[in-house]
């Protein structure tokens, strides 16, 4: 295995956190840099098994810092960029857009620009690198719901679900056209664009994945999944917005991970891969799962708290359905999801049920000592 030097940033978070672990444990040459400025979801706790691996490097950094960033690339020569730092909540990007533009934009563009000197800079320019992008399904906006009921999916997988629904029959393809609705979507997309410019403008190495909705251990509490089972746990409300009749295509974490590995080293470069669960599920539906599943593990009489279900005011431009079609990865490169939906929802509950303390310190806020206990000053 030729050795790499490869950053990838937002390594602190939820996504970037299994990203890292599984190159460190699993390309012990290379050397993993975690650039990560440590916003609020950014969590050094999420690393405490691989952070003193020989093979992984923390740096702390604002990507929109072009000094810090290029400073940070020359100092490890790296060759390869994993980009997953971003503001990842769509709420937050309603209340305040500029900040998703400020760091999902002006970021992108920043790093973009770090790579791109110094790749420029060495004699064999860009041979060998590799700015590899990860992105949403949100960028694509919104399908129809024309089967409300669901119909039976037309994708098969191994691990194919036994709720095995699609709820219409169009599906987001790698050609879709852009059509962003939140701000955070928009700032995606508009990051997606620059990727691809410096691609066909200076002749950079770039890919670009859009995955659907993940799952899993260490995501931060203020997404529907974590949040609801914290809330189900303390018996506090679970505000479902508007009907909650929306449709999301859930991918477990893990899967997300290595789908990332493979596109990685076995990608087409100026390409595009769709990432996908083929795993549509309503919210509410999704809800209930998570009360049957929490109400057990706990040992609750079944359906004790399906009184905390609680209708609240529908999100502002909410998209009613998101569904990958992710095909062309399973036929191209091989890849599908591993675990089926019931599994991946049973191992999430068991997860955050097991690590109660892990979300407590995001709750309480001590979570946010910890860099400092590591490095010195936040
Ligand atoms: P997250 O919010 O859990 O983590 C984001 C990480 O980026 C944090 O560690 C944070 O500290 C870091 N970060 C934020 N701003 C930064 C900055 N200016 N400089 C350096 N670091 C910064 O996000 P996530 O859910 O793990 O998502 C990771 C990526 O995957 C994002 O680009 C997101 O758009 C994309 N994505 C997420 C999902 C999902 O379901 N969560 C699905 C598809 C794509
Ligand atoms: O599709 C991929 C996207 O999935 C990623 O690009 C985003 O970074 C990630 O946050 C996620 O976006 P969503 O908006 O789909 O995820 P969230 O967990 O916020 O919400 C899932 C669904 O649940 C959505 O339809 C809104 C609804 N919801 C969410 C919360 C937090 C509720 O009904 N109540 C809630 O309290």
């Amino acid at each position: 295995m030729a050795k790499r030097s490869i950053i990838i940033t937002g390594g602190a978070g939820f996504i970037g956190s299994h990203v890292v672990r599984l190159f460190v444990n699993k390309y012990p040459d290379y050397h993993i840099i975690n650039l990560d400025k440590l916003t609020y979801c950014g969590n050094l706790e999420n690393l405490k098994d691989v952070e003193s691996a020989p093979n992984y490097s923390f740096e702390r950094a604002d990507i929109c810092d072009f000094e810090a960033v290029s400073a940070i690339i020359r100092k490890y020569n790296v060759d390869g960029i994993i980009h997953l730092a971003a503001e990842s909540h769509v709420d937050r990007s309603i209340r305040d857009p500029f900040a998703f533009a400020m760091t999902n934009v002006m970021g992108t563009l920043s790093l973009l620009q770090a790579a791109k000197a110094y790749w420029e800079s060495l004699p064999e320019g860009y041979d060998g690198k590799l700015f590899y992008h990860i992105s949403t399904d949100e960028v694509y906006g919104a399908l129809e719901m024309t089967d409300p009921e669901g119909i039976e999916s037309p994708f098969t997988t191994a691990a194919s679900s036994q709720h095995h629904h699609a709820y219409g029959s169009e599906f987001f393809l790698e050609t879709t056209k852009y059509n962003p609705h939140s701000p955070y979507s928009a700032s995606k997309a508009s990051s997606d664009h620059f990727v691809r410019a410096f691609h066909d403008t200076y002749g950079m190495p770039t890919i670009v994945t859009n995955c659907s909705n993940n799952y899993g251990p260490y995501q931060f509490p203020e997404k529907l999944i974590p949040l609801f089972i914290n809330n189900i746990r303390h018996r506090k409300p679970l505000p479902v917005y508007g009907r909650g009749e929306n449709v999301r295509d859930w991918l477990y974490v893990e899967d997300h991970a290595r789908a990332i590995d493979v596109i990685f080293h076995r990608g087409k470069v100026a390409d595009t891969y769709n990432i996908g669960g083929f795993n549509e599920w309503k919210n509410i539906d999704i809800v209930k799962v998570l009360i049957k599943t929490v109400d057990r593990l706990l040992g609750n009489p079944e359906g004790a708290s399906l009184d905390l279900i609680t209708y609240v005011t529908d999100r502002k431009g909410h998209d009613l359905r998101y569904a990958i079609d992710s095909r062309k990865l399973q036929r191209e490169l091989g890849w599908e999801p591993s675990l089926q939906f019931e599994e991946g929802i049973e191992r999430t509950v068991r997860w955050y049920l097991d690590n109660e303390e892990w979300v407590d310190r995001i709750t309480s806020g001590d979570y946010l000592k910890y860099y400092e206990e590591m490095y010195g000053n936040r």
